[in-house]
């Protein structure tokens, strides 16, 4: 389908503050014009949005792509058309590859490859070489290729005195931080939530200590340094009351939460079932429920998927040896949405603040535009004038997660025969259908 002219017709638009009836007219890529009776130009496609929200793709925070090193369990071409087909027009990709992204050269590399992805991939620096929690990583060299996010996710950069370095050396660059908290020591090797779940099953657990230790370190290293700081994938509902409270007082501090720790509790690991085993843990139910209502009441200011393919050979094998992780890029926002519990204009806006305009925010994409050319606008407005990247979701359509269904090279979803009540119908990058009809278009 060419990028000429395409108007979606007959949907509910997300706008900046309002959901509203009104057609969307792109031209070039471009967003043309908004609202209705629009003059459709000679041979412009039409696509029905009818009973669809048309809002901004979405752009995930914590992409983990494998690709270099591990591609027998993800490539970038498979976790972006999954991407897409989730509604997705941007991802960040997590630093923890093979070799990992803690170099210029290794982040060109990533970023020459996804030239040609399915979706606008931003990349992660790592905070330290080779994220061993030591040596800070040449992060200059690797923000001037456009990298605004830095983090080591996949590990905590425990040592307080190295995290103080990378916060001043990051505001000194205009960048932001982002920590995986975990207390190794207090985490002592625990495969899951510490608590009844652990004790009944015989497995080593860890407590959400080790979790809240280094957030509540960290607001005082933000407090000292003056610089942001983005705190990934939080699973504990004291986690984000920490960081709430501490925005509440003024301190650069975002956070986000993955749709699994809003979905799934620690009772799944009941059968051993290695796809339940993720980092943090599946907490407890009485857990998610706060954690619910903590993203409800806007505390959370982003879901993440902490999207984690692992090949069946990681997976396939008893839970205390398996890789943590799950997929997530295809199913969150369903997920999101249920979390949410509503479909209303308000929900609506909600969810794209989540996983679409905040995200878009903190990853900083806007300013990565200007560092270097090549990406787009994420996480607009749907004003006329801005790049047409988009996603069209049907909100009152249940779909099924198949085996079959999932994109990713790896199956490892812990959703495989659950039903998620909505069903992204197309996506659209720089105004070019991703997806169309809930199918991959390229
Ligand atoms: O469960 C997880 N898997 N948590 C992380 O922080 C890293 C990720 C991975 O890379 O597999």
């Amino acid at each position: 389908m060419s990028a000429r002219g395409l108007l979606l017709q007959g949907g509910l638009v997300a706008g900046a503050g309002a959901v509203a009836r009104a057609d969307v007219l792109v031209v070039d890529g471009v967003i043309a014009e908004v609202g209705l009776d629009i003059d459709i130009p000679q041979g412009t496609t039409v696509l029905d949005t009818t009973g669809c929200v048309v809002g901004p793709g979405l752009v995930d925070l914590h992409t983990h792509l494998r690709e270099p090193g591990n591609e027998e369990s993800e490539t970038i071409e498979s976790a972006s058309r999954a991407a897409a087909l989730g509604g997705y027009t941007a991802i960040v990709a997590m630093p923890n590859t093979e070799p990992p992204c803690d170099s210029a050269s290794v982040v060109a590399d990533v970023l020459a490859r996804a030239r040609t992805a399915s979706c606008e991939v931003a990349v992660a620096g790592a905070i330290t070489v080779g994220r061993e929690g030591r040596a800070l990583a040449p992060m200059a060299e690797m923000a001037a290729l456009g990298v605004t996010l830095f983090t080591d996710d996949g590990a905590c950069v425990h040592d307080g005195d190295v995290m103080r370095r990378a916060l001043e050396y990051a505001k000194g660059l205009s960048v932001t931080c982002a920590q995986h908290c975990e207390d190794p020591a207090i985490a002592a090797g625990g495969v899951m939530h510490e608590g009844m779940w652990s004790s009944m099953l015989g497995l080593p657990g860890q407590p959400t200590l080790a979790e809240t230790a280094i957030v509540a370190r960290d607001l005082g290293l933000v407090q000292l340094t003056g610089a942001p700081l983005h705190f990934l994938h939080l699973s504990a509902p004291e986690s984000v009351r920490l960081v709430a409270a501490a925005r509440g007082r003024g301190l650069p501090v975002t956070c986000e939460a993955a749709p699994h720790h809003l979905t799934l509790d620690d009772s799944e690991c009941v059968r051993y079932d290695p796809r339940f085993r993720v980092n943090p843990p599946l907490r407890p139910t009485a857990l998610v429920k706060e954690l619910i209502e903590l993203l409800r009441a806007g505390a959370i200011d982003a879901v993440a998927t902490d999207h984690a393919p692992h090949a069946s050979e990681r997976k396939d094998v008893p839970f205390d040896e398996a890789s943590p992780g799950m997929l997530g890029l295809q199913h969150a926002l369903g997920l999101t949405v249920a979390a949410l519990g509503g479909t209303e204009p308000g929900d609506v806006l909600a969810l794209f603040g989540l996983l679409s305009r905040r995200p878009a925010a903190i990853a900083r994409l806007r300013e990565a535009d200007e560092r270097r050319a090549g990406h787009s606008a994420q996480g607009g407005d749907l004003a006329v004038g801005e790049v047409a990247n988009l996603c069209v979701v049907d909100l009152d359509a249940p779909m099924v997660v198949t085996d079959q269904s999932i994109a990713s090279r790896s199956k490892n979803s812990p959703y495989v025969g659950r039903t998620l009540p909505v069903t992204v119908r197309h996506t659209l990058l720089r105004g070019v259908p991703t997806v169309l009809d809930a199918t991959a278009v390229r």
